[in-house]
């Protein structure tokens, strides 16, 4: 069983688009599909429990059942701690946080059998739980590191006076959190300081608003973000999507982008975006485009 640190590749795939949630990918479409996220070196997958309603971590796993090989190739995410209402759950009445010891342990080994692996290498709750006690998270993180069963733990969507209350009790290695030239939030409440401070990895989902910085229904706010990356893009011979990501790299923070697509082409293209560095100026002139307004 690994028990060397995890180091969290520059780019993160994520998985949750990949089965019933969006490209209803079949085994032989995982298995490329990890397969070419691996050629081009990036080997971090991000899941959670939920996706798919339940089914996407198998799916996933049905490849690494089938290759044990990959196994130490790749280094697998996932999450825990939303209780959806699904015909896959049938007992969950309304849909609702849980970090109860009893909780974070089942879905532990709820996600090995999935997954087909005997260790998860980072764990995370998903969201904060209003009922969480940090003792007892770190309880349960404690005897899941003494069993093998996870290599690393940290959190989701957690507030800064959230994560530092955790991390107090138990050592956490990311906050994953919403981070975006359309979702700012991030920049300024404390979450990217806090993770300097702590020298913790902040790993950024919906990297592209989800797609909407993409979409056909363009807002103002979208055509202003699209105007100067793309002149951005032209100038430095890159594309939007690579503009977009090198807005999140540029933080002191070292944030990583957790993308979403479906398509290898996209993943190497989001891997290149490590080469753009635009000015101080011009990183301000997309923050501006994205509120419409220059800073104070
Ligand atoms: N922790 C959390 O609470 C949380 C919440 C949500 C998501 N996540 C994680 O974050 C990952 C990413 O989230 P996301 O999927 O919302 O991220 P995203 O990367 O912002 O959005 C992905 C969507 O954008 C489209 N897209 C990407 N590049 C494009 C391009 N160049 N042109 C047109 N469309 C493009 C993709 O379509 P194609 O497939 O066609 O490329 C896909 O539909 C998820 O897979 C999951 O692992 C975590």
């Amino acid at each position: 069983m690994t028990t060397t640190p995890v180091k969290i590749s520059p780019i993160i795939v994520g998985t949750m688009r990949l089965g019933a949630w969006g490209a209803q990918f079949s085994t032989a479409d995982y298995e490329r599909f990890i397969d070419a996220c691996l050629d081009l070196g990036i080997n971090d997958f991000d899941h959670a429990d939920i996706y798919g309603h339940y089914t996407t971590e198998s799916e996933f796993g049905a490849v690494l059942k089938k290759r044990p090989d990959l196994r130490s190739k790749v280094q697998l995410t996932t999450k825990c701690g939303i209780r959806l209402v699904s015909e896959n759950r049938p007992a969950h009445r309304i849909k609702s946080y849980d970090s109860s010891k009893e909780h974070i342990v089942a879905s532990v080994e709820e996600s090995l059998k999935a997954l087909s692996v005997e260790q998860i290498d980072i764990f995370l709750l998903h969201r904060p739980d209003y009922l969480m006690h940090p003792h007892e998270i770190a309880t349960a993180f404690e005897q899941l590191k003494k069993a093998g069963k996870v290599r690393a733990f940290g959190v989701s969507n957690f507030t800064a006076s959230q994560f530092d209350l955790l991390h107090s009790f138990t050592p956490l290695v990311t906050n994953q959190v919403e981070a975006s030239i359309l979702h700012l939030d991030a920049f300024g409440d404390g979450t990217l300081d806090q993770c300097l401070k702590h020298g913790v990895v902040p790993t950024a989902w919906s990297p592209f608003g989800g797609g909407a910085l993409f979409s056909e229904e363009v807002t103002p706010r979208v055509e202003r973000i699209r105007e100067v990356a793309n002149g951005l893009a032209e100038k430095y011979s890159a594309s939007l999507d690579q503009v977009l990501l090198a807005f999140l790299h540029q933080h002191p923070a070292g944030i990583i982008p957790v993308v979403g697509t479906t398509k290898v082409e996209r993943v190497e293209a989001a891997l290149k975006s490590l080469t753009v560095k635009m000015t101080r100026e011009e990183w301000y002139d997309l923050w501006q485009a994205s509120t419409g307004e220059e800073v104070a």
